[in-house]
């Protein structure tokens, strides 16, 4: 059986994923999308939004998504940088009971992108919404097209998807993967880290803004003809109970999350937990920011009820899928609590000191590396070769530099320390720290400012801002909030540091 499900109940069979896809392809088609061009697409978890990545992948387009929480300028920032010629999208979006305008949003990033010619907007809520010239009412067009359409042949080097994600400096870089080594690599790491068996109902809670919801809400359980469950909700909406109700009601077998949202729902208790029942689970999974202790030994004990093993999955954007897990390992080999422990098939990790040589033996701490290629390693950064090159491999020649630091313990297993560039992690989205510089650096009267994380307990980081102010400034409390908001609407709310403070002067080293 290969089927989606969704949070909200509704199901959809393979065949009708397959109509949906093909109506949407040859709608793309009409409007002149063709192999090659690039299409953004902004929407939340739906069958949809994936059948939108499935259309643009069918006729050879390219689909960058967009988490749909980002701002316009980041929206626009993305269409412009890939040369998009299209944007699909909703109406409106619902998310934790609050209605989200997707549309103005788009309509407000697309004033600014000439290169694109349409916007297909789909239905999400009832509410109308303005429509332009340059705007197609989705469904209505697709309901035209024939459910079939031939998929193009794409070599196995050609582009399959962008996906943009934050580095330590400059705008954030388009990532790029292809189709046989992403596709092989999401479907293997699928299959043997979570030990996903035919017929098991697999929940990835991520969104599909991010890798983890194209790894392995899309690519990785269809390519394996599994069933994925599609989350378009919050784990606090309409209760914490959400996420355990979802795995009692649609029997989840794999349960897949985020650290921050584990921390989050362990202050509301155990009774949320057991108020449902989760005997279909056999493995969790942790991903995107270390796992604290405490965190993995609630998640472990009670929603897993000390059966299930516990997966600290690392990864990255660039690494396509799993790269350092406890699995897959002999059967009944150990597991050690927030560790991600051991390399997946493939997986050379090295880890390098201060003057790049690298550290053998064990008990040791270093530069995250790894050895070889593997197939999911992403090509480049679109439409910058050199930059791929120099973010990735030139630190280190001959390596891969994750950007991460880890210990190596004496079993000879794989910890992750953090970053050890000026990226942060907040609630598990990355995002440089000169991004947010950037945007406030914008405000009149603030000529300079810093960033910096700094550990919180839900957040796992969030960000600290020192600024300083021009010196005839009087309103110093109107300031930091209109920082907060600039930075709100030049990137999105999560980016949005918790603390600004003032600063007579910011000492760089140089
Ligand atoms: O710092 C690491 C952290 O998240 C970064 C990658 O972020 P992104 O490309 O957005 O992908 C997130 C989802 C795969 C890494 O460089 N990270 C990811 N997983 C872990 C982690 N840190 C510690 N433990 C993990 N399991």
């Amino acid at each position: 059986m290969v089927e989606y499900i969704c949070s909200r109940g509704s199901s959809l069979r393979l065949r009708e994923l397959l109509d949906t896809t093909c109506r949407l392809a040859n709608t793309l088609k009409k409007y002149g999308i063709h192999k090659g061009d690039r299409v953004a697409i902004y929407m939340p978890v739906t069958p949809l939004a994936v059948a939108a990545m499935l259309a643009c992948a069918r006729i050879g387009a390219i689909h960058t998504v967009v988490f749909a929480g980002f701002s316009a300028e980041s929206l626009a920032g993305r269409i412009i940088d890939s040369g998009c010629k299209a944007v699909i999208t909703y109406n409106q979006g619902v998310r934790g009971g609050r209605v989200v305008e997707l549309k103005k949003t788009v309509d407000e990033a697309v004033k600014n992108c000439p290169g694109v010619k349409h916007v297909f907007v789909a239905q999400r809520t009832d509410n109308k919404v303005h429509m332009d010239d340059r705007d197609i009412p989705l469904e209505e067009e697709m309901a035209k097209e024939a459910p079939v359409c031939a998929p193009e042949s794409m070599d196995s080097e050609d582009m399959l998807f962008m996906l943009y994600t934050s580095g330590s400096t400059g705008k954030p870089k388009g990532i790029v993967h292809t189709q046989a080594g992403y596709l092989l690599y999401a479907a293997v790491t699928h299959q043997h880290v979570f030990d996903y068996q035919q017929g098991d109902v697999f929940g990835c809670v991520a969104d599909i803004g991010w890798i983890t919801g194209h790894s392995y809400v899309v690519y990785g359980p269809l390519c394996n003809g599994g069933t994925s469950v599609l989350f378009e909700s919050t784990p606090l909406y309409p209760d914490p109970g959400r996420y355990w109700e979802t795995v009692q009601r649609l029997k989840i077998n794999q349960f897949y999350g985020a650290p921050t949202a584990i921390r989050l729902l362990l202050k509301y208790g155990d009774k949320w937990v057991k108020t449902y029942d989760r005997s279909s689970l056999k493995t969790l999974g942790s991903v995107g920011e270390p796992i604290n202790h405490e965190a993995w030994q609630w998640f472990y004990r009670v929603v897993g009820d000390s059966r299930c093993t516990l997966v600290d999955t690392w990864w990255q954007t660039e690494t396509g899928g799993v790269c350092i897990a406890p699995r897959p390992s002999e059967e009944g080999a150990e597991v050690i609590p927030a560790m991600a422990m051991r390399p997946f098939f493939g997986i050379v990790p090295a880890l390098m000191d201060e003057n790049g040589k690298v550290i053998e033996g064990n008990d040791v701490s270093g530069a995250l590396c790894i050895a070889q290629p593997w197939p999911g390693l992403a090509r480049t950064i679109y439409g910058d070769d050199q930059r791929f090159i120099d973010a990735y491999f030139k630190k280190y020649p001959g390596y891969y530099f994750t950007g991460d630091g880890a210990y190596r313990s004496p079993e000879g297993y794989y910890q992750i320390t953090g970053r050890m560039d000026d990226v942060i992690n907040i609630s598990g989205h990355r995002l440089g720290t000169a991004e947010i510089e950037d945007a406030m650096d914008e405000h009149p009267a603030v000529p300079e400012t810093a960033v910096v994380g700094y550990p919180h307990e839900i957040k796992g980081e969030g960000a600290f801002a020192f600024i300083v102010l021009k010196e005839d400034t009087v309103q110093t409390e109107n300031v930091k909030e209109e920082l907060k908001s600039i930075v709100a609407s030049k990137i999105a709310k999560y980016a949005v540091p918790d603390h600004v403070l003032l600063a007579g002067s910011l000492c760089r080293k140089m």
